[in-house]
Parts: C-alpha cells; structure tokens; sequence
C-alpha cells in the first residue's frame, strides 16, 4: 500500500491552495460586459477570505482573443480588454498585502497569427531568420498541394494551414496559433527575456501552457497512429512526434535557473498533459517544474477504483523525484465538476462540453458528489488548484446559444463539439439584474443559465452553503498543516478512507450510510444522517 512521509518547512508550492481566475469571466469593473484585471483587484477580498495561497491569471495579455487570449500578439503587454500594465501592477501590490501569491500564465507553444513575429515572418521569404521563427514546410504531392504531414489540431481539423505563396504553417490548436520553432536559439532568448518582465513586475511563477508540445521531432515525421489517437496520443503507444520531446528539459531548467535567481520562492506549473505519472514525474525533477497539474487524477472522475488507482500512482511517480502532487477537479478548460459528476460525463466528454442536445446532468447529485470530491482532494498532502466558480458549486452551462459560442473548437468542428465556454461563463456575485453583479452592463460576453442567481457569492452565508464549506475546510487545512502533511490508506471498503496526519478522510461510495470513523467530527461535505455518513458524503475526522 502506498505511503507517503509528510513534508515539513517547505516551501510555499509543495502544499498551497491555488485559486485560478479565468479575467474575463471573473469581474468586470468597467461596464463593458467582459471581465478585467481592475475587476480581480476589486474583489481579491472574497479570494483571501476563502483562504488559498495563491492565484493564477489566465491570460490577459496583448491578443485578438481567437482562443480567450492563448493566442498572445504582445507577451509583454496587457490587452486593452483587460486594462493596462499599470493595472497589472496593482493587482499584484494588492495580492501582496493581502498575501496571496500570484501565478501567470506563459504561453510558449504558439504565438497569435497577429504576433510582429509570425506578421514579420510572413512578409518574409522562404527560408529566411523571420520564418525560422515558426514551422513552415513545403507541402506533399505534386504542387505542395498536400499538407506536410498527417498532423492534426487539437481544435479539429489538419493541423497545418497554406499560405498564398505555397508554404504551409503548422498549428497544432487554431489556425490563428503557430506553433514556434523551439530548436531556433532565437526563441530562447525571446522567452528568457519574457519571463524576466514578468518577474521584474513581482510575479511569483508561471503556469506554462501547453509545455509537453514545444519540441517537435526532427523532419516532422507523420504522427503513426492518427487514426486512432486523432491530435492525441495512446499511453501504451509510443510517443508521437509533437508530444513529450525529450528537447523540452532543457529549456524548463534553463527557465528554473531564472526563477531561482530572483528572491522568494518563484515557482512553475506545467500544464503537462504527460501519461502515465511515472513518466511525468520526469518533468517536475528537482531542476525543472516545481510542479505540474495531474491530470490522471482530474480524469478519474468519481470512481472508487479509478481514483485510488490515481492517488496511488501520483504518491509512488511524484515521492520518487521528491516533488508535490497538484490536486485539480475543474479548469477552463473542463465541464464543470457538478455536472461531470452529475452524469455520466468525462472530463471533456467526447465534445469538449455539454451541449443542448446531450442528456442532461442531474446537478442536484452532481453538487453533492462534487463538495464530497473537494473535500476528499482538499485532506491530501500536495498542492491544490481550484477553479473561479468552483466555490460557489457552479454548474456547467449547458444551453449557451450558437450565436454566443467562442471556443475555436466549435466552428472548427461545425458545431459538431460544442467546445469549452460552459466552464467559462461569467460568475455570479449578487443576486439580481442580468449577470448576478458580474457587470453593469446589461448583458455579459456569455449569458449566464438560471440557475446562477441564487448560487450568486452573496446568497451564500449560511454554514450549509457551498461557499462556507470551501473556506471551512481551506480554514482547516492550513491550521492542520494539511498540505504538509502524510498519507496512507485506512479502508477501502464501501467507505474510502485514507489518514493525512491526525485526520481521517472518508467517503461513502456505497448506498446505504455508513458508521463514521471513530474521533472528533472536524467537517462534512453534507449533513450526516443520524450520527451516520450518507451516501456520496465526505467527512474528516480527528483521531
Ligand atoms: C491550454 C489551455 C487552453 C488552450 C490551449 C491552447 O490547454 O488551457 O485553454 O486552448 O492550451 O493554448
């Protein structure tokens, strides 16, 4: 049976609760319906009252916003939409004093087609330094008229687009994202001198996007199993030629040794889609990432076997390297875990999204199991991430109309996956108007469903409500050292439990309620039912 040693002193990353903020959804403080940084600023309050660590900003930089701004055309500005670098610097003096750390988003893969590097590139002849930049290919067949390989975008559809004068771009998500080139030296220094502004301006890390696909393997050979694996990979495959170069290690310690040499403890996050544990574990080595999402355990889902299946694997692949796990249920890019769990619904199910026409999740169930889930992930040793939205018990949004839809995914498959903006919508704050206290406007850059307002920040004070369950057990985790602190299974029965320190943390996966570990009742995600732990409850327990 697994086991892991609690880890004390250590530094901030190995245990913190990281709460991301989605801008453009989060608050909007000028009336024009789309979030912005004065808005975070606003309201960091109700972020520290919750009690996390830390937050992480999705993009907001410079950006035609194909894909919400991960389609950066200034790496070194904000987006007029969010507001201006002055504002930047107050969110961040604000999150200071407030103690909150702050995490950025770094977005190294692609650029936006509108970036001065990809335009100086196009303007540019074949060959040449600007088109080094990037990944242009002549194409097959007689006249190029063939992409250069089978490659496919994770968007949908080939992952290669032509140019008037016959060469080809590769872009492995929207057409309007090139892939740069990461054997060219030149993109180096560009990002080493990136990451410096940001650090200069205070920044305590980065979350990296897309990491696991900036080195491409040498020719650009054809992916060998597109068929089966479309954009993607199969873990028992062997590893395709965009995903998981070894090429990329380098670069990550050549960004830890920057990281290291400013004061405090700066940190990265990969978003390391990288299977199995063992073999991601290579990223989060003592001199690359400080940690990276685990996606393995996002991806169990609510099932017993397949979740401590996860928690194991996690605890032998991270132990072996000496790095923290990072717990995570929800992110933008995800259904939300009410409603995955209020069905029969995977991470992304095979639409990225729940559309109108899909079954529809029960989000009643969905939220019970969903505050079981927070809870059970909240008593484990190792980092955490939570989601805007998530402490509010938010439902995906699963009727968002045609006309309103963003995600590149969804015009790029015709509608035929609905794409991700369910988990993007707007958050409610007050109860009331159009957007529940989102924007003065009278409408927001996605309409919120009904059932938003009465799940609006200000409705929920009562000690049952989502929202106080989040900042009970936050509360609880840190006075308890939690996040430092030990793990090993003590039942895997009907009930799952595992013991963290002193505390017990136990679900009820059976139907019938079951008998409490015996201690001090510290929490539970739902109200016990005569002294017993319902069905898809969690409680923790001091022994
Ligand atoms: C990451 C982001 C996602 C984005 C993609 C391309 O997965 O989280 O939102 O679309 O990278 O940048």
């Amino acid at each position: 049976m697994v086991q892991h040693e609690a880890v004390t002193g250590s530094e901030w990353w190995r245990s913190g609760v990281i709460y991301q903020i989605y801008p453009r959804s989060f608050a909007d403080s000028n009336g024009d319906g789309m979030g912005d940084l004065a808005g975070i600023t606003q309201n960091l309050d109700a972020i520290a009252e919750l009690g996390v660590d830390a937050i992480w900003l999705s993009p907001f930089y410079s950006s035609p916003q194909k894909d919400a701004g991960y389609d950066v055309s200034d790496y070194k500005n904000v987006d007029p939409l969010f507001g201006t670098l002055a504002d930047f610097d107050s969110l961040v003096e604000r999150a200071h004093e407030l103690n909150l750390r702050v995490m950025i988003d770094l977005v190294p893969n692609h650029t936006s087609d509108q970036h001065s590097w990809f335009q100086q590139a196009l303007a540019a002849a074949e060959g040449s330094p600007a088109r080094n930049y990037y990944h242009f290919k002549d194409g097959r067949g007689k006249d190029g008229e063939l992409p250069p390989n089978n490659w496919q975008s994770m968007f949908g559809g080939p992952a290669w687009t032509r140019l008037e004068d016959g060469q080809w771009y590769l872009h492995l998500f929207d057409s309007s994202q090139p892939d740069l080139n990461w054997e060219n030296p030149a993109i180096h220094k560009e990002f080493e001198s990136i990451l410096r502004f940001w650090l200069d301006r205070d920044i305590d890390g980065f979350r990296v996007d897309q990491p696991h696909a900036m080195g491409k393997a040498a020719g650009l050979p054809d992916h060998p199993y597109v068929e089966t694996a479309g954009a993607g990979f199969i873990e028992e495959e062997p590893d395709p030629p965009m995903w998981f170069q070894d090429s990329v290690h380098e670069i990550f310690r050549s960004w830890r040794r920057i990281l290291e040499s400013y004061p405090g403890d700066r940190a990265m996050c990969g978003e390391a889609y990288v299977l199995p544990l063992k073999k991601m574990a290579l990223w989060v080595r003592p001199d690359e990432f400080h940690q990276t999402f685990n996606f393995r355990f996002l991806d169990a889902g609510w099932d017993k076997a397949a979740l401590v299946s996860a928690i194991n694997e996690s605890f032998e692949a991270f132990d072996e390297v000496g790095a923290p796990s990072t717990w995570v249920l929800n992110n933008h890019d995800v259904i939300r875990h009410v409603s995955r769990f209020g069905g029969d619904f995977g991470r992304t199910t095979a639409s990225d999204g729940i559309g109108p026409d899909a079954v529809q999740p029960d989000n009643a169930l969905g939220l019970l199991k969903a505050r079981a889930a927070t809870l059970f992930m909240l008593g484990l040793p190792g980092a955490s991430y939570l989601y805007q939205g998530e402490e509010l018990g938010l439902p995906e949004h699963t009727n968002i109309s045609p006309e309103h839809r963003q995600d590149p995914t969804f015009t790029r498959t015709s509608g035929q996956r609905v794409g991700r903006d369910g988990a993007r919508v707007p958050i409610p704050w007050m109860k009331g108007g159009t957007t529940n206290g989102f924007t003065s406007a009278n409408s927001a850059w996605l309409p919120q469903p009904e059932s938003f307002a009465d799940l609006s920040r200000d409705q929920q004070t009562s000690a049952d409500s989502t929202l106080e369950m989040y900042k009970a057990s936050l509360k609880l985790r840190s006075e308890l050292g939690l996040g430092e602190g030990s793990f090993s299974w003590t039942s895997n029965d009907a009930v799952l439990s595992y013991q963290n320190k002193n505390v017990i943390v136990a679900h009820n996966f059976g139907e019938d309620s079951a008998k409490l570990p015996v201690g001090q009742l510290l929490i539970t995600s739902a109200p016990l039912n005569s002294g017993k732990l319902p069905a898809n409850v969690t409680a923790w327990v001091k022994v």
